[in-house]
């Protein structure tokens, strides 16, 4: 499989931004460069190490405790790797891993990542804008929706042998949300492949939706004109919507949202207020403006 995480830090900039930022050293001689400063996208909160991200898993295809995905995930065979791109596009078809992740330079953006469950990480993630991906494939004017689906195969993945959901997972987005720039196919962390048990190969990341919606090991994706199912929602309509942007305002059901555990750091391990859209609504509240996000939850 072709290892395109395994990258310099000038690799991952933007070459506008690395461009940007040596006119502007050109000016300051003697002074360090710091990629800190360049990270348009990223937080500059500290991310959990690379032990935690891969250690405290939802992936309910290997297991409900969150030990399981990195206990059985490696029983998943992810090398060769294709998804099938359909529905509303020019040209559909079935893609090769490889070619997939040559639609878009792959980038370095540190997220944070919200769990319905209410805790909380900051994860490094490299992958590419899933815009330039619906881009390459073509949009139809009748496109309104992106379906995704993860593998399904019960002979490597233990948990699809029990009805705990219905298999495969599913997810969606509506279009503006699957083409905003921070809406990530996320191919590695802290510039290695991707982890099984955080869906390898390629997984979807959109940092201030709950984490459900961040998809793992896609092997579907679909444009469609109508809504499609997302599993959460399938299996709990009154308690998983199809929207899940973070909200501290619109409360679980059965738990509230207001704040969450941010997880690591031992016995310093916090309580954190959440914020609306996970800190991300100056990049995202205006494609919400006119819905009641209380119904559209
Ligand atoms: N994708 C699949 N296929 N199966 C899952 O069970 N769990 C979701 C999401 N994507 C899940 C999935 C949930 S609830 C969360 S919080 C994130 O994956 C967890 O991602 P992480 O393990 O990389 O932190």
């Amino acid at each position: 499989m072709s290892s395109r995480n395994d990258l310099k830090w000038s690799d991952v900039t933007p070459e506008h931004v690395w461009l940007n930022r040596r006119a502007v050293l050109g000016g300051m001689a003697g002074l360090i460069a710091t990629p800190a400063l360049a990270r348009g996208y990223s937080t500059d909160e500290a991310p959990n190490t690379f032990e935690e991200i891969t250690t405290y898993n939802n992936f309910y295809e290997f297991g409900l405790d969150k030990g399981d995905p990195a206990r059985y995930a490696g029983q998943m065979t992810t090398d060769p790797w294709a998804i099938e791109i359909g529905g509303l596009v020019d040209r559909p078809g079935s893609y090769d891993l490889a070619d997939v992740m040559a639609m878009g330079p792959i980038e370095e953006r540190i997220y944070r990542f919200r769990c319905v469950e209410a805790w909380s990480m900051v994860i490094p993630w490299n992958g590419f804008q899933l815009s330039h991906l619906l881009e390459k494939v073509g949009m139809q004017p009748s496109a309104r929706y992106v379906a995704f689906e993860t593998l399904l195969r019960p002979e490597e993945m233990p948990g699809q042998r029990s009805r705990i959901l219905d298999w495969p997972y599913r997810e969606g987005l509506r279009l503006d949300e699957a083409m905003h720039p921070l809406t990530l196919m996320a191919t590695g962390l802290y510039g290695r492949d991707m982890p099984k048990q955080n869906g390898a190969p390629i997984r979807l990341v959109v940092p201030w939706k709950y984490g459900f919606k961040s998809i793992k090991s896609i092997v579907k994706i679909t444009l469609t004109a109508d809504q499609p199912l997302n599993t959460w929602k399938q299996s709990n309509t009154r308690e998983y919507g199809f929207y899940s942007n973070v909200n501290p305002q619109v409360n679980h059901p059965r738990w509230s949202q207001a704040s969450e555990r941010r997880i690591g750091g031992g016995f310093f391990s916090s309580r954190q207020d959440t914020v609306i859209f996970n800190g991300y609504g100056d990049q995202v509240a205006q494609m919400y403006a006119g819905q009641d996000l209380t119904k559209d939850f």
